[in-house]
């Protein structure tokens, strides 16, 4: 085994040890004094989830003084059980924006409770974000505010949508940028700052995660389209059915808006923007896998790849080792799901 090799395997080890911290943590943070609340706050922590945002509050904090054999902090633990409540957070409040119905394979919360509660249970585990970054000083805790405010216009904007002077495909990107950059650049911050890297390796990391989180965002709109139930956790088609132009649509809008589009095509931008004919099922999935197979789903998926590498340039500065390799693998593997 080579030198690097092993000590990846080394990082994936105490890495794995890491994540069970967090997750017990995250148990912790999910429950209240009352039984029926705890139901509603810890539905969606309990039903599963990738866990992406932590691993990598993790993994880059092995770039600083948590590194090699020292032990990861309990601070870092809190760091990234923060993210991940942050972004459980929204969750709840997404699906209710979305009309979506299931979340990580269970039903979303909105449906098996009712609006009121999921609004709150979200604001609750908002709090309990807020509450642990709060023994992280001033400077965090404004930096998570911030980081909220941007994820809560992102989503606003992904509703309202662009304005009439806006480019759609500019806007769409400073939306994922907004709504899931913001958080996935928070999660590597996090990482680097509490474990004592310089300030150069803090913003390097950041813009590596805002990028990634771009690209990350890219992947979950094709994932809409080619993903089945059983291994996303979600509907497929939801964005669909939901009205939410993703990427494939806007390029399909564009080509079809510059003339010269296929009479295939055109038939298809007019059955996307058939809300009506596609609240049936049948319609529903005929349009899914029209637009899955389609030239601008490909098309979205290579600007994914694009994004991650644009990613991974911002890491120039990190020395070469086993963390950085790590990473470079951690990201592709957030595009690799959609092959
Ligand atoms: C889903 O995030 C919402 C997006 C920002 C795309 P994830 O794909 O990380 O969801 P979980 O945590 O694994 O369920
Ligand atoms: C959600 O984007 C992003 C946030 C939760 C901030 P989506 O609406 O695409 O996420 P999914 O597909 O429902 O997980
Ligand atoms: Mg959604
Ligand atoms: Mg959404
Ligand atoms: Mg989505």
């Amino acid at each position: 085994m080579s030198e690097t090799a092993g000590a990846v395997d080394a990082l994936e080890e105490k890495l794995t040890e890491a994540l069970s911290r967090v997750e017990a943590r995250l148990v912790e943070e999910t429950r209240t004094a009352q039984e029926n609340t705890t139901e509603i706050v810890s539905h969606l922590r309990a039903a599963g989830g990738k866990r992406m945002r932590p691993l990598l509050v993790l993994l880059i904090s092995q770039l600083g003084n948590a590194g090699g054999d020292a032990p990861i902090s309990e601070d870092l633990i809190a760091a990234g059980v923060a993210v991940e409540l942050t972004h459980l957070a929204s969750l709840y409040h997404d699906d209710l924006m979305d009309d979506a119905t299931v979340r990580r394979g269970v039903t979303a919360a909105h449906v098996k409770w009712n609006n009121t509660l999921a609004v709150m249970a979200g604001d609750l585990i908002f709090a309990r974000a807020s509450l642990i970054v709060s023994d992280f000083g001033r400077e965090l805790m404004k930096y998570h505010a911030r980081t909220f405010q941007r994820l809560c216009l992102g989503q606003m904007h992904d509703i309202l949508g662009p304005g009439a002077t806006d480019d759609p495909i500019d806007f769409y990107l400073h939306v994922l940028r907004e709504k899931t950059g913001s958080l996935i650049g928070t999660a590597a911050l996090y990482g680097a700052a509490l474990s004592g890297c310089s300030p150069e390796i803090c913003t390097a990391v950041t813009a590596f995660g805002e990028d990634l989180g771009v690209a990350f965002q890219i992947a979950d709109d094709v994932l809409d389209l080619r993903s089945t139930a059983a291994v996303s956790g979600k509907t497929p088609g939801a964005d669909l059915r939901d009205g939410t132009k993703t990427l494939p649509v806007l390029l399909l809008e564009k080509s079809v808006a510059a003339g010269g589009a296929s009479d295939a095509d055109r038939h298809l931008m007019k059955m996307i923007g058939d809300h009506e004919a596609l609240s049936a099922d049948a319609a529903l999935s005929e349009v899914v896998d029209r637009l899955a197979e389609h030239r601008v789903t490909r098309e979205t998926a290579a600007l994914a790849e694009t994004w991650v590498e644009r990613a991974l340039g911002h890491l120039a500065v990190l020395p070469e080792g086993a963390v950085k390799t790590a990473l470079t693998e951690f990201s592709r593997q957030q595009i690799n799901r959609l092959h």
